[in-house]
Parts: C-alpha cells; sequence; structure tokens
C-alpha cells in the first residue's frame, strides 16, 4: 500500500504537481475503494488540478462537469438532438418505415447529445476522470441527482434504457464551500482538505513551474506571499497569483525582489482595489525590505518571525 501511494506520488510530481502525503493518500485510496474524492480548499490551492493531473498520470482522458447556478439534469447528463431528429423525421415523411419503427430511430443513440456524465459512464475504453467543479455552485437538488448517478453509476433513459457504467470513472469533485454540502454526498465520497501550501511547498511549485526564476527571486517571492497571506485582504491570493507573479516577474528580468517593482505589479497578486489600495506604497516596501534583508536561504525558517513583524493588522488565519 505505502508502495502504491508513492506511486501515485510520483506519477502525479512527473506532471508537474507537487504532491503531499495526505493528497497522494487519499488519491490512492479513492481509486483503491472506487469512490469519490471531494476536494475543498480556498480558491487557487490547486484542487481542480487534482483531477487534471491525475488525468495526464493516468492518460485517461478528463470529463469536465463545471456546475453553476441553475445548472439541469439535462445539461448534464444527455439532450436529445432535436433539430436532427425533426430533419430525420421529414425525410422519412415518405419512406417505408412503421411509427413505431420512426420512433425508435430517432430515439437512439445517434440522435443524442452526450453531455459529461453521460459521457463518463459510457467511456469506451478505459476508465477516465470525471471533474464534477465546483459543486457548490450548483443546486440542492442537482446535488441529490448526482447522488444517484454517483452511487450505481447508472443512468435510464426512459427511450434507451439503463445504462451501467463500462469503466466505472474516477471521480473527484471540488467545492469552495460557498455553501455546505449534504451529508449524503459526503458520506459517499472521500474527503481531501487541501490549505495554503506552506513556505517549502509553494518553493517547490516555483521550481517546477517557473523553472528559469533564480533561486534568490523564487524564495523571496515565496516569502512575501506567506506574509501577504496573513495581511487583512478582501481576496487572499492563491497559488495560481504566486505563478503569475513570478512569470511576471521573469518577463520584467527581475533576479530579486525589488520594492518599486513589487508595488507596480501588485495587480499580479492582489485582484481588489481596496487590497490594493491599503497596501501599495510604504506598508509593501516595508515587507519587500525586511524579506530582501534576509539571506535566501533562511527566509524558510524566518518566515514566522517575518510574520510576527508585519503586525498591526495581520491574521493568524489566512
Ligand atoms: N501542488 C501544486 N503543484 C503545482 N502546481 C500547482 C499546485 N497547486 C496549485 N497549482 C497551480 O496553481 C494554479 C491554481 O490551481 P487550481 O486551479 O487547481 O486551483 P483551485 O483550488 O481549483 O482554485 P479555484 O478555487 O479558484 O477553482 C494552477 O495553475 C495549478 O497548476
Ligand atoms: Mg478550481
Amino acid at each position: 500500500m505505502i508502495e502504491g501511494i508513492r506511486r501515485i506520488q510520483e506519477l502525479m510530481e512527473r506532471e508537474n504537481y507537487i504532491t503531499d502525503r495526505a493528497i497522494a493518500t487519499t488519491v490512492y485510496l479513492a481509486m483503491e475503494l472506487g469512490k469519490p474524492i471531494l476536494i475543498e480548499g480556498p480558491a487557487g490551492v490547486g484542487k481542480t488540478e487534482v483531477a487534471k493531473v491525475l488525468a495526464d498520470a493516468l492518460e485517461t482522458r478528463l470529463i469536465r462537469l463545471q456546475c453553476y447556478e441553475g445548472l439541469d439534469v439535462h445539461t448534464a447528463l444527455y439532450e436529445w438532438n432535436f433539430p436532427k431528429q425533426m430533419l430525420r423525421m421529414k425525410v422519412e415523411e415518405d419512406g417505408a418505415l412503421a411509427a413505431d419503427e420512426k420512433e425508435r430511430l430517432i430515439f437512439s443513440e445517434a440522435f443524442l447529445f452526450k453531455r459529461p456524465l453521460l459521457q463518463a459512464i459510457t467511456e469506451p475504453d478505459r476508465s477516465p476522470v470525471l471533474l464534477i467543479d465546483e459543486i457548490d455552485r450548483a443546486d440542492e437538488e442537482f446535488e441529490a441527482f448526482l447522488l444517484e448517478v454517483l452511487s450505481d453509476f447508472q443512468v435510464t433513459i426512459p427511450e434507451l434504457g439503463t445504462i451501467v457504467a463500462s469503466h466505472r470513472p474516477y471521480v473527484a469533485l471540488t467545492s469552495n464551500r460557498t455553501r455546505e454540502l449534504s451529508d449524503a454526498l459526503k458520506r459517499r465520497c472521500l474527503y481531501l482538505w487541501i490549505e495554503y501550501p506552506s513556505f517549502e511547498k509553494e518553493l517547490r511549485i516555483i521550481h517546477a513551474k517557473v523553472p528559469g526564476s533564480s533561486r534568490e527571486l523564487a524564495a523571496q517571492v515565496v516569502a512575501f506571499m506567506q506574509v501577504a497571506r496573513h495581511l487583512k485582504l478582501t481576496k487572499v491570493p492563491g497559488i495560481a497569483e504566486t505563478l503569475d507573479w513570478a512569470v511576471s516577474l521573469m518577463a520584467l528580468h527581475q533576479d530579486h525582489l525589488d520594492p518599486a517593482v513589487v508595488v507596480e505589479t501588485l495587480g499580479c497578486i492582489f485582484k481588489d482595489r481596496e487590497d490594493i489600495l491599503s497596501y501599495a506604497g510604504p506598508r509593501i516596501e516595508q515587507i519587500v525590505s525586511m524579506i530582501t534583508a534576509l539571506p535566501p536561504e533562511d527566509l524558510a525558517s524566518s518566515a514566522p518571525q517575518l510574520l510576527t513583524s508585519v503586525a498591526p493588522g495581520t491574521r493568524t488565519e489566512p
């Protein structure tokens, strides 16, 4: 089993996803037990990426269902191709087919639009990864419907009958916790909470995703982000912002943090006007000076010290 977990970790890291033990263990168990994974955590910490990377690592298809308010069963499962059915009826008007044969014809698979859930169930070659992204945005009724699909991996289309999954999909659901999900859904899933990354994890992510960045710049960017997440912000930056910022600083040929450039590029990490107005200027320059005064190799161990120096206005939990 330990070997299996290590293998998952290795496969996902090969796809440039820095995978801690908790993530690898949950993915491994979900695959072994045939259960969906419910992934929760703040914005931009790598929830959606787990499913994408898993599909690449297993060399299988990723099928994505993006949830939103008002998402209905038809958009998620199947729809009849009404114009095509009409056209065929017209063509068959003078044909030899009897009425019930015509009906059977136009309600056959060729006239069906397969939406993500049906695609996942009917995937012919191997188990796909089914990503049900941001399930908290969908309505509770949709969640209830999903429960049925996730427990049996089969769907019934009245005109066609019951379709059972040929290859049971690996399922990952993500949620930003804009609403509490039902206990029934949680019971069917293995739960994975992804937190903002530690200093070491975020540094590894930069090295993996922005390979050209200097050691000094990468460590300073991470130190800044770790501090920034403890400021009183309307929108706390995630890993996506860290990567955007590191790429932008490289595009500007920076190999270390410079206070003026940090202020100019603050829009890469702070995505709210109030946040920029509150911090652009002396507050940011002070944080940058504290970071650049330390040798890059000491930044990881100095992170707690940096956090306390940023007071007042710090938050204990991001
Ligand atoms: N562990 C990691 N290793 C490498 N890259 C990562 C890791 N975690 C996150 N990322 C990168 O961070 C970015 C954001 O990840 P992702 O979109 O999966 O976040 P999310 O949690 O789904 O965010 P949201 O809640 O906004 O949907 C992506 O570019 C992803 O590649
Ligand atoms: Mg996401």
